[in-house]
């Protein structure tokens, strides 16, 4: 059943290439340079003509919303919120018939996030679900929706589900942008062209396997670790910290690069580890001066940075390095060193990396 592979997470981490694939077939039509989405062409006129688009979800799932925002906010310029859906359903929140509302959920089964559902269908929103299980509760309470296609998760810690919740997205926010002409045909095809090496880049981003495993060597003992990331690598810091924390017990935070001085550098001492993502399009030189206020408080810095890349390599302890792509489709790659990474410390350590501990796989109660 696990093909192989010693966990199914590591199976399911590998099946990435795949499970985009199966994501973009019938929907992205490279040759033509189209985006075919049958739930955003029917009820294309609720997307344009919406205020805002309010995103709910939990866990991971709400870390793609968070990628889904930036995605939709740089691509078609529709405002978006990203909710907890547990904050959400119980804080009373404005929601009117001009609103969409995106439910995000691998399981389909999550019960705040249903709840959600609900409640904005109550208020006459238009509600749309991302799901991963086909028939699932809320893909059947929401108005429309499209399906990732990532085959069945099985290990607990969400790995394939992740990257193609933003690859819909990705999609979604495209064809959003270029009908209501935020992008130009130019920039909509260069997208395209982009995003349809992704699997083959996925394939060769997973050869670094060893070299990953080598650095988990080095930090598996760590108690604290912390995740850094700017723009559309923000979500994926969060992601990488909640991954490691999930299966190897380590305690780890994800943050803003930028938000690391108001606070979190207090913690920086020899000890720590910290992640930094820098690759060359998003803030390069912000992220550099992070580094360096990271280096200079003799933090161990782990960079995620672009083929070729020479700054970052030189103060850097470690790096680990992604095949070039535009900026937003980055989290697509980023994404996949920290499952990697999560994965071979939590072996190291002998945990139960498919089981964890306290969690189950779909949260069916609040
Ligand atoms: C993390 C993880 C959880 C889920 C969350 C939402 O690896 O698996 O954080 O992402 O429980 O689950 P779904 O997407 O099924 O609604």
């Amino acid at each position: 059943e696990k093909g192989g592979y010693e966990h199914f997470m590591l199976k399911e981490i590998h099946e990435q290439p795949k499970a985009i694939t199966d994501t973009f077939r019938g929907r992205m039509l490279a040759e033509e340079n189209i985006i075919k989405m049958s739930s955003i062409e029917d009820n294309l006129d609720k997307f344009l003509n919406a205020d805002r688009v309010i995103i709910v979800a939990c866990g991971t799932s709400w870390h793609a919303g968070l990628v889904a925002e930036y995605l939709i906010e740089d691509m078609a310029r529709i405002p978006v919120e990203v909710e907890y859906a547990s904050e959400f359903r119980y804080r009373n929140p404005i929601i009117t018939e001009k609103d969409v509302v995106i439910a995000i959920s691998q399981s389909g089964e999550t019960a705040d996030t249903l709840a959600a559902v609900k409640l904005a269908k109550s208020k006459g929103a238009f509600v749309y679900g991302v799901c991963n299980v086909v028939g699932s509760s809320i893909a059947r309470e929401t108005h429309s929706g499209a399906y990732t296609h990532a085959g069945p998760e099985i290990g607990v810690a969400s790995t394939k589900a992740f990257t193609t919740q933003i690859t819909v997205f990705t999609l979604l926010a495209l064809k959003l942008g270029k009908a209501n002409k935020s992008l130009s045909d130019v920039a909509f095809e260069n997208y395209i062209k982009k995003m349809q090496l992704i699997p083959k880049q996925i394939e060769k981003l997973l050869e670094i396997d060893e070299h990953v495993k080598s650095i988990a060597a080095v930090y598996k003992d760590a108690t604290n670790c912390l995740y850094l990331g700017r723009g559309f690598n923000f979500p994926v810091a969060l992601e990488g910290a909640l991954k490691l924390k999930e299966i190897s017990y380590i305690h780890a935070e994800g943050y803003p690069a930028a938000e690391m001085k108001h606070g979190p550098i207090a913690l920086i001492d020899e000890n720590m580890p910290i992640f930094v993502i820098a690759t060359n399009k998003g803030h390069y030189e912000k992220v550099v001066s992070n580094i360096q206020e990271i280096k200079s408080r003799a933090g161990k810095i782990i960079a995620v940075v672009t083929e070729g890349d020479i700054q970052v390599k030189e103060i850097a302890d470690h790096v680990i390095e992604i095949p070039d792509t535009e900026e937003a489709l980055t989290p697509l790659l980023t994404t996949i060193p920290f499952q990697l990474l999560s994965y071979h410390i939590a072996v190291l350590l002998d945990r139960n990396v498919d089981q964890p501990r306290n969690l189950a796989k779909s949260v069916t109660v609040e």
